[in-house]
C-alpha cells in the first residue's frame, strides 16, 4: 500500500482503568494499521504506582528510555487510592506524570471539547446550551506553580507556599500552536488569566498581545479566569481556542467535560518539541478498575489524536473519530452513559474496532 507508515509507540497504561481503556485505544490503532497497512511497533513500560511497587520510581529510568526512543506515548492514567489517603507518602504516582511531561518537555496540553448529540440528554447542563459546542484548550503543561522554585514548607512547618512563575519563551511556544490551531479552526482565541491580580497573568496577556501581531487574521480576546469559569458553562459556543496556563487549564478542563457529558469521552494530546503524548483526561478510577465497566472513549480518541498530531495521519485519525461517532450515537456505550443497558469496556472497544474496518471499506 502506498504511503505505509512505520513508527513505533511507547505504551504507558498505568493505574486503575488506564490498562483496559489503553487496551481499546489498541485495538482501534491496530485496526487502522491493518486498513491502510501502516506498522506500529508497541513497546510497554510501567508508570504510576505500579512502576512504585515494581521500582520504588513512579517514572523509571527505563519507561523514560521507552518514551525517548518511540514516535510517539500512548498514556492511560496514573494514581491510587493508597497513597491518596497517605498525606505522608514519600513518593507518588503523580509524581510520575509530572516528572514525565517535565522530563520529555511536554509542554503544551491539547484538551479539545464537543458535544456529542446523543450524549445532550445525560449532561446536566441544558441541550440548546451545550449543542454544536466545539473548542479547544491549550494549557501550558511544564510551567506555573506546578513547577514554580521555592516551594515547600516554613521550618516550623507552620506555613507553606508554592510559586508561580513564567518566562516568555514557555508562553511563546504554546501559544504559537494555539494561534496556529486557530487558523484552521474559528480564528478566535480567548487567553485565559488572571491579570487584574497576577504578575504572571500579566506577562501573559503581554507576550501573547505581542504575538498575535503575526497572526492578523487570528481575533484575540482575554477573558478573567472565574468569568471563563462562568462563561464556559453558561455560553461554551463562545469559545474556539482557549489559551491558559497550567493550573487554570487544569481546572477549566475538568468543568469543560461536563459539555461532553462524561469524562470519560475527551482525549489530550501532550506536545513535546521531540515527541508527544497521548491520554484520556480522566483519572484512574480507582473504584472501576478490573470491572471492564470503565468508558474507553476518551483513551480511543487519544489514540486518534497520536495519529493526527504525531504522525500526521489526518484520514486515519478521522477514521477513528467517526467511528467514536457513529458507536456513540448507536447508544453502544458504557454505564457512565447508559446505566440502565450498559455495554463492557471492551464490547464497545471491540465495536470501534469493527466500526473502523466498516468505515474503511465503504470508503474504498
Ligand atoms: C490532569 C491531572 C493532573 C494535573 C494531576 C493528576 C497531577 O489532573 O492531567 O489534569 O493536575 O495536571
Ligand atoms: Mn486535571
Amino acid at each position: 500500500m502506498m504511503n505505509s507508515m512505520k513508527k513505533k509507540i511507547a505504551v504507558l497504561p498505568g493505574d486503575g482503568i488506564g490498562p483496559e481503556v489503553t487496551a481499546q485505544g489498541l485495538k482501534a490503532l491496530r485496526a487502522v494499521a491493518e486498513v491502510y497497512g501502516h506498522e506500529f511497533d508497541y513497546t510497554e513500560a510501567l508508570v504510576g504506582a505500579v512502576a512504585i511497587d515494581a521500582t520504588g520510581d513512579p517514572f523509571p529510568a527505563e519507561t523514560e528510555e521507552a518514551c525517548r526512543t518511540a514516535d510517539a506515548i500512548l498514556f492511560g492514567a496514573i494514581g491510587h487510592p493508597k497513597y491518596d489517603d497517605d498525606p505522608a507518602a514519600r513518593v507518588r504516582p503523580e509524581q510520575g506524570l509530572l516528572a514525565m511531561r517535565k522530563k520529555l518537555g511536554l509542554f503544551a496540553n491539547v484538551r479539545p471539547v464537543t458535544s456529542y448529540e446523543a450524549l445532550l440528554p445525560i449532561s446536566p447542563l441544558k441541550e440548546e446550551i451545550i449543542r454544536n459546542a466545539d473548542f479547544v484548550v491549550f494549557r501550558e503543561l511544564t510551567g506555573g506553580i506546578y513547577f514554580g522554585q521555592p516551594r515547600g514548607r516554613s521550618e516550623d512547618g507552620a506555613r507553606a507556599f508554592d510559586t508561580c512563575n513564567y518566562s516568555k519563551d514557555e508562553i511563546i511556544r504554546v501559544s504559537r500552536l494555539a494561534f496556529n490551531a486557530a487558523a484552521s479552526r474559528k480564528k478566535r482565541i480567548t487567553l485565559v488569566d488572571k491579570a487584574n491580580v497576577l504578575a504572571t497573568s500579566r506577562l501573559w496577556r503581554e507576550t501573547v498581545q505581542e504575538l498575535a501581531k503575526d497572526y492578523p487574521e487570528i481575533e484575540l480576546d482575554f477573558m478573567f479566569v472565574d468569568n471563563a469559569a462562568m462563561k464556559i458553562i453558561q455560553n461554551p459556543r463562545y469559545f474556539d481556542v482557549v489559551l491558559t496556563e497550567n493550573m487554570f487549564g487544569d481546572i477549566i478542563t475538568d468543568e469543560a467535560s461536563v459539555i461532553s457529558g462524561s469524562l470519560g469521552m475527551l482525549p489530550s494530546a501532550s506536545i513535546g518539541a521531540e515527541r508527544s503524548l497521548f491520554e484520556p483526561i480522566h483519572g484512574s478510577y480507582p473504584q472501576a478498575a478490573g470491572r471492564n465497566i470503565a468508558n474507553p472513549f476518551g483513551a480511543v480518541l487519544s489514540a486518534a489524536m497520536l495519529l493526527e498530531y504525531s504522525f500526521g495521519l489526518v484520514e486515519e485519525s478521522r477514521v477513528i473519530s467517526n467511528a467514536v461517532m457513529q458507536v456513540v450515537d448507536s447508544g453502544f456505550v458504557t454505564e457512565d452513559i447508559n446505566p440502565t443497558s450498559p455495554k463492557t469496556t471492551e464490547e464497545v472497544g471491540d465495536k470501534v474496532a469493527a466500526t473502523i474496518h466498516e468505515l474503511s471499506s465503504v470508503k474504498s
